[in-house]
């Protein structure tokens, strides 16, 4: 037995309790210590029924993450389910917190299971680029059917306790103590002459259409591969008897285990817990927070506070005038409907956040109580200033003041008060009520309890934060920028946007950067431009084409046209044909004779700009760790998550490839692709992002 397993006798039934923590995955010692208790359990005189429970959290959260990629070690979990499965003795579980991954295989190779209502099961290995590898693509079915099991499968979701006890994957849930109730349904069992009930001789269940299946699955996860493959897994379990079907199992898992996409994942798995985790930040306490203050109710303000309302907060949101008031009392209210509708929230809760919960006011005064401001005004510096001089009159020592611009210089802003120790970014995303990135800006004098303040309001509302220095954009706009400049040098080359967007769409990203302008508006590019015209240097290339469209007032979606033709009660545009005109004609302005461009080239100088940006972030310490950057494109910007952000990616191509990449480029164009020192540093030294990463964590 190892120390992981403990061991009990209760008269006739024997008692496997789990004990590691956090979350009892199954490492080498706990998958060790089950399979000798099995062992002890079966050799000791009288006893007839085996209970395997959780200590701590959850029952099992899978298999240990941390293990993969090293050589894997005996006893492989496959081999052990088997064994449980195949025990003579009755066998249990008792399932309590999550049972997720080889935590719910576990408990499927027992004879029954019982859970607490809290509980939930799951097989969430696509989220690790994984299936189900000891078991879980075979037994599930057999179980429950093809059907909810490849919903499961490939959705990976967690499915709580009363619903699995629908489905049957769970056979009872009674509230108590794990052990207790489990031991008692046990006796229960035992006493009724319950038979051994190993799943693997259960009839295969009906077949589907697999083909048919397996390219739907494909289509939804936008080139993430292991959904499908779960499908593949989950047909030869049906097709072929069970030991055939393992194996197919076995090998589909081993096959991803060694998969850019894995690799991917699994770094987002880990870099989404460590991107809070601040060193700088231990043991700084954040200042309380209550009450919350909005200033400016349009698209990201009236957002702000519904999410603050959503997650408990009090908010006060201050408008200019009684009629911007009563639209952003509409807007909020209409976002918090979203919620009532979606069953988020309900009535009571609706009226109690709509009515005490948030109040809507033109005086400043009425933030005299508040902990925390978020300023959500016009991007405009002078406005900025004069609402940070307001602020700092009337809210209270303490409170933290911080703005949501999104390019905007925030030392700037914190000096136009005399508190600049309190003054923070908060930058959001929109729909701030949606989108899970918050980029925490801290600025020179920020003081560090206020960034821990910034990290937990984070944390209250649901968000991914990332530590982002002040520079033009802060780390996502300012990387976005260079490679949506880079997709516009494409287009004056000759790829169209819809080239651009398909190929990038089927690199996995959600939208094409052209659909997302349309999407976003043309007009915010369009200002952009013509605020930087004059600081241009003469070697940048910027296309004027679109600038065309938006004088003839199309901005995109919200106009019908832009990029894309929109039509009514479509979803999606078509290409506009104006747009390719108005192209052609600044390529004959500029004497450029349009060349073919690939989707591997296309999506190459894309990811290359992103990445050669990305590392001029870093360097000048903008974002601290590389897994800051990746978090950013993960949460904020439709990056595929089975990429695992853009350093992630520049590793898996290999950092010799990428500097010999933009090196290349560069010949053509040395102003825009002047490449990264850092980049040429790390290939230098033979490290890559990821060494930082660990670098950083020391
Ligand atoms: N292996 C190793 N470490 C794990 C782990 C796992 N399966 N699951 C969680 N952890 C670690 C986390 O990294 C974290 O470590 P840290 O404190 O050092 O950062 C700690 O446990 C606590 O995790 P969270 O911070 O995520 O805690 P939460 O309470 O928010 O969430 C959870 C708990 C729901 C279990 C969540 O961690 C989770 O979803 N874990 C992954 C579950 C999973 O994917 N299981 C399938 C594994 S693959 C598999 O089983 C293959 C098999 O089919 C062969
Ligand atoms: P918006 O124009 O929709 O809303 C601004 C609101 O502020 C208006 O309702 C206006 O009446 C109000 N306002 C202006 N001056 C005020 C003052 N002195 N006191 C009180 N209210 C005042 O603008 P939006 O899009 O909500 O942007 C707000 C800020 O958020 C900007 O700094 C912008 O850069 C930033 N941002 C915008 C994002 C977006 O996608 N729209 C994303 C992230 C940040």
């Amino acid at each position: 037995m190892t120390d992981k397993i403990a061991y009990s006798r209760h008269d006739d039934i024997v008692v496997l309790r789990i004990e590691n923590p956090p979350v009892n995955a199954l490492s080498q010692a706990v998958r060790q210590g089950l399979a000798d208790g099995m062992d002890r359990a079966e050799a000791e005189e009288g006893v007839r029924a085996v209970m395997i429970v959780g200590e701590g959290r959850a029952f099992i959260a899978g298999a240990d993450i941390t293990e993969f990629g090293k050589p894997p070690m005996e006893p492989h979990l496959p081999n052990l389910c088997n064994r449980i499965e195949a025990s003579p003795l009755l066998v249990v579980a008792s399932m309590h917190g999550v049972s997720l991954g080889g935590g719910l295989e576990v408990a499927l190779s027992a004879h029954y299971r019982i859970a607490q209502p809290s509980a939930r099961v799951g097989l969430p290995e696509v989220h690790l680029g994984l299936i189900p590898g000891a078991g879980g693509t075979q037994r599930l079915p057999r179980l429950i059917g093809v059907e909810p099991a490849l919903d499961a499968i490939t959705t990976g979701r967690h499915i709580k306790a009363p619903q699995a006890l629908e489905m049957g994957i769970v056979d009872r849930v009674e509230e108590g103590d794990p052990q207790e109730v489990g031991l008692a349904y046990v006796r229960e069992l035992l006493d009724s002459g319950a038979e051994r009930r190993p799943i693997c001789e259960m009839p295969a269940p009906a077949p589907i259409d697999w083909d048919a299946a397996y390219e739907a699955t494909l289509k939804k996860g936008r080139g993430q591969i292991s959904p499908a493959e779960a499908v593949r897994a989950v047909q030869a379990g049906v097709e072929k008897p069970f030991e055939e079907g393992m194996k197919a199992e076995r090998r589909i898992f081993s096959e991803l285990m060694n998969t850019d996409q894995r690799q991917g994942m699994i770094h987002a798995f880990f870099s989404e817990r460590a991107v809070g985790n601040l060193p700088e930040l231990k043991g700084v306490e954040p200042r309380e927070l209550k009450a919350i203050g909005v200033i400016g109710g349009g698209t990201m303000g009236a957002g702000i506070a519904t999410a603050a309302l959503l997650s408990g907060f009090s908010v006060v949101l201050i408008e200019m005038k009684e009629e911007a008031a009563k639209a952003a009392h509409e807007r909020i209210s209409g976002n918090l409907q979203g919620a009532l509708k979606r069953g988020k929230i309900d009535q009571a809760k609706f009226d109690h956040l709509t009515g005490t919960a948030l109040s809507v006011s033109t005086e400043y005064d009425s933030l005299a109580d508040v902990d925390l401001v978020v300023e959500a005004v016009f991007e405009d510096m002078d406005v900025k200033k004069d609402v940070f001089g307001k602020l700092d009159a009337v809210c209270k020592p303490g409170c933290v003041l911080a703005s949501n611009t999104s390019y905007l210089d925030v030392n700037e802003i914190a000096a136009a008060t005399k508190r600049p120790e309190d003054v923070i970014g908060l930058h959001f995303f929109s729909p701030a009520h949606v989108m899970k990135l918050l980029e925490v800006v801290v600025a020179d004098k920020t003081a560090k309890d206020v960034v821990a303040t910034g990290f937990a309001l984070g944390k209250a509302l649901g968000k991914v934060s990332v530590r982002a220095g002040v520079c033009d954009g802060f780390i996502g706009n300012r990387i976005l920028a260079t490679y949506r400049t880079a997709a516009d040098h494409m287009v004056l080359d000759g790829a169209s946007p819809y080239k651009i967007d398909a190929a990038l769409e089927k690199f996995g990203f959600a939208m094409g950067p052209f659909a997302v302008a349309d999407l976003a508006g043309l007009d915010i590019g369009w200002a952009t431009r013509k605020r930087k015209a004059a600081t241009r240097h003469p070697e940048e290339r910027v296309p004027t084409y679109i600038d065309r469209l938006c004088e003839q007032g199309h901005f995109g979606q919200k106009t019908g046209e832009g990029y894309y033709i929109y039509e009514k009660g479509k979803r999606g545009g078509t290409p506009n044909p104006e747009v390719t005109r108005l192209i052609e004609e600044e390529q004959k302005e500029r004497g450029i004779t349009p060349r073919e461009f690939t989707e591997a080239e296309i999506v190459r100088r894309y990811m290359c700009a992103m990445v050669n940006e990305a590392a001029k972030v870093l360097e000048e310490g903008i974002a601290k760790r590389p897994l800051d950057i990746d978090m950013t494109l993960l949460f904020g910007y439709g990056f595929p998550r089975y990429w695992g952000g853009p350093m992630k990616w520049a590793d898996i191509q290999g950092l010799p490839n990428v500097l010999a990449a933009i090196e290349g480029f560069a010949e053509q164009d040395p102003w825009f692709w002047k490449p990264a020192p850092l980049l040429a540093e790390l290939v230098k030294t033979n490290r890559n992002f990821d060494d930082l990463n660990k670098e950083a964590a020391k």
